[in-house]
């Protein structure tokens, strides 16, 4: 798979894949300003986690260029504006994980405001290069939990498209359908509104040559109970201290679901997806637009003024987790105790 979003040295701008237009064209965007960043993060033209903590330490890279800033005081002045900006989508916590991780470098670096611009440039593209590395990780871990020949059921798309480069659900499939040649399958669960398990998880896949099933959302149960699946595998936008696991709309419902059948359920995600602080009842979850749910193809499948409600995420509990997969290590049934373990040495 090629990159998701990558920063061109030549011309200093920023090139993301258009996840809009796919799987039907593979369009990229090129943008030297920040405020189209923000515009690509809000409408979903790049979105996952990972992809949109990297968009956004890129997004502050282009707005500390834009600023044309004099002084250091002016330069941090414009990066706290384009914080607010770039921060357009309340849950993924690796959005405000990386705008903060630039503030704080333009904060403490020294130098002249040239160099600290310079500065800012490489951490934008360090916080990619992290990713891939962490997604790598998290691929040969998880091989201790996947076994030859297994089926993973997975819901939207945790794939390279959500992460610069191979995944979080995608590197621990791709890292099994390479150890063990080939030998693996995936249930991709449509996943409404958005059905990024359709048009992302399924063209990535195949693209790689993975053999990979396309249900609805409302099969999941179905396919648990013909025997059909053996351990689901699921991104996160945030994961907290106490193991909830918030993900895509659905994910909680199939964790429900994947106990009642005694099927494993992991859930992966790089550090940068981890929150400490916050407390279950104080995640934001998006709330979409009406209209995702009411029209498909441009045209209303419901009474147009049909009342709607279109939360993006949801949060599982711990107890539904059998592991959390990180780049940092396997936390076996999460507790706060095992979460705070991982940043022990920090
Ligand atoms: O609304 P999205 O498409 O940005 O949501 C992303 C997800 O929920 C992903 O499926 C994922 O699990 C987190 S990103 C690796």
């Amino acid at each position: 798979m090629f990159r998701t979003i990558e920063w061109l040295d030549d011309t200093s701008e920023v090139r993301l894949v258009d996840q809009t237009k796919l799987p039907l064209a593979l369009e990229h965007i090129i943008t030297n300003s920040h405020e189209r960043i923000a515009e690509s993060i809000e409408i979903m033209e790049i979105r996952g986690a990972p992809a949109i903590g990297a968009a956004a330490g890129m997004g502050m890279a282009l707005a500390a260029i834009e600023s044309k800033a004099r002084t250091t005081s002016d330069l941090l002045e414009y990066l706290e504006k384009a914080a607010v900006t770039l921060n357009t989508r309340p849950t993924a916590v690796n959005l405000t994980w990386a705008t903060n991780r630039m503030l704080d470098v333009a904060k403490t670096a020294e130098g002249s405001v040239d160099d600290i611009i310079q500065k800012l440039i490489e951490e934008a593209k360090e916080i990619a290069e992290e990713d891939v590395r962490m997604s790598k990780n998290m691929g040969e871990q998880a091989l201790t939990l996947i076994k030859p020949s297994y089926t993973i059921q997975t819901i939207c798309n945790a794939g390279s498209l959500a992460t610069v480069h191979l995944g979080t659900v995608g590197a621990v499939v791709r890292a099994a359908h390479e150890r063990y040649g080939g030998n693996i399958k995936v249930y991709a669960v449509e996943t409404r509104p958005r059905q990024q398990g359709a048009r992302l998880t399924v063209f990535e896949f195949m693209e790689d040559g993975i053999d990979t099933t396309l249900i609805t959302d409302g099969m999941i149960g179905t396919v648990f109970r013909e025997g059909r699946v053996d351990c689901c595998v699921v991104g996160a936008d945030r994961i907290l201290r106490t193991g909830h696991v918030i993900n895509k709309i659905g994910t909680y419902t199939m964790a429900i679901t994947a106990k009642y059948h005694n099927i494993p359920f992991y859930s992966v995600a790089p550090a940068s997806t981890i929150d400490m602080v916050t407390n279950p009842e104080d995640v934001i979850i998006e709330e979409r637009d009406p209209d995702e749910i009411r029209i498909i193809n441009g045209e209303y499948v419901t009474v147009p003024d049909a009342k709607v409600y279109n939360p993006a995420f949801d949060m599982t509990p711990p107890e539904l987790i059998d592991a959390i997969i990180t780049d940092r290590g396997i936390v076996h049934n999460p507790t706060e105790e095992k979460m705070k373990r991982l940043f022990e040495n920090d």
